[in-house]
């Protein structure tokens, strides 16, 4: 089967300084990829290539059979790449609606005049009451998004994310910050990202039995450099990994 993304050598330098080294990595379409590695070892400068923040030193990035190595941030999310960040990046001065109304107004291929069309109009705004119920947000829908809590701002971005109507999603640590107890809950959001809208996920984790729950298989960075790429079970048993974790939980 084709692949929805595949990457060939990527390759990041900064000021001499090796960030990401040859990965070569296949995601089948529909596949949770997981991604985990130590602090440093290049996970989100990974997903800012694959959006278009940053420019790879050596490499390609194809999207199906599209080539989206060199292409500008929403160049990479007209292509069908959609990513949420590591800190939260709502709108915090507009309503939650708002926020989903406009990724899915962009994604509608309609510009921001939203007189010119008023019936699309009303369909959009349909389609950002359907996301924020996706994800359980229906209640906050006027609510301003910055005085969301943090696992709602989450779920705001996943909805965001479903707005925007990409077949390929980057989660950057969707846990992080979370306490414990909405974690279940978070996990199950994205689940369905997979499982009910059929999106390519690839998402990076410190939770491992988030990610052990989630992917279909698991990528290590260790020091930029692609480590292994397998089902989890292989994983956790390779010794390779098990030495690049030693003093972490794993
Ligand atoms: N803009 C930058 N300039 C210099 N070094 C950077 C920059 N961004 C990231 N790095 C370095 O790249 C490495 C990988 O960082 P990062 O991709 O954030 O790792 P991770 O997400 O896996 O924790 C780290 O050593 C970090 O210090
Ligand atoms: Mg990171």
């Amino acid at each position: 089967m084709k692949s929805a993304l595949s990457v060939k050598d990527l390759s990041l330098n900064i000021g001499g300084a090796k960030i990401l080294d040859g990965i070569t990595l296949d995601v089948a379409p529909n596949e949770t990829l997981g991604i985990i590695g130590p602090n440093g070892a290049g996970k989100t400068s990974f997903f800012n290539l694959l959006s278009g923040i940053r420019k790879p030193s050596r490499g390609q990035i194809f999207v199906g059979d599209v080539e989206t190595t060199n292409l500008q941030p929403h160049e990479c999310a007209r292509a069908g790449i959609a990513r949420t960040f590591q800190t939260s990046s709502v709108f915090v001065n507009l309503t939650c609606l708002e926020n989903v109304r406009i990724a899915a107004q962009a994604a509608n291929g309609q510009s921001m005049n939203l007189t010119k069309n008023a019936y699309k109009f009303t369909e959009v705004v349909q389609t950002a009451h359907d996301c924020l119920a996706k994800v359980g947000l229906t209640a906050r829908a006027m609510q301003r998004a910055g005085s969301l809590s943090h696992g709602d701002k989450r779920r705001l971005e996943i909805a965001i994310v479903l707005a925007s109507q990409s077949d390929i999603v980057l989660l950057d640590e969707p846990m992080a910050g979370m306490s414990v107890e909405n974690v279940p809950e978070l996990v199950e959001i994205i689940r369905a990202l997979a499982t009910e809208h059929k999106k390519t996920v690839l998402i990076v984790e410190h939770h491992m039995e988030v990610i052990l729950g989630l992917a279909d298989r698991i990528a290590v960075l260790n020091y930029g450099e692609l480590l292994v790429c397998d089902t989890p079970q292989n994983v956790i048993n390779n010794p390779i990994v098990q030495s690049a974790y030693i003093g972490e939980a794993l």
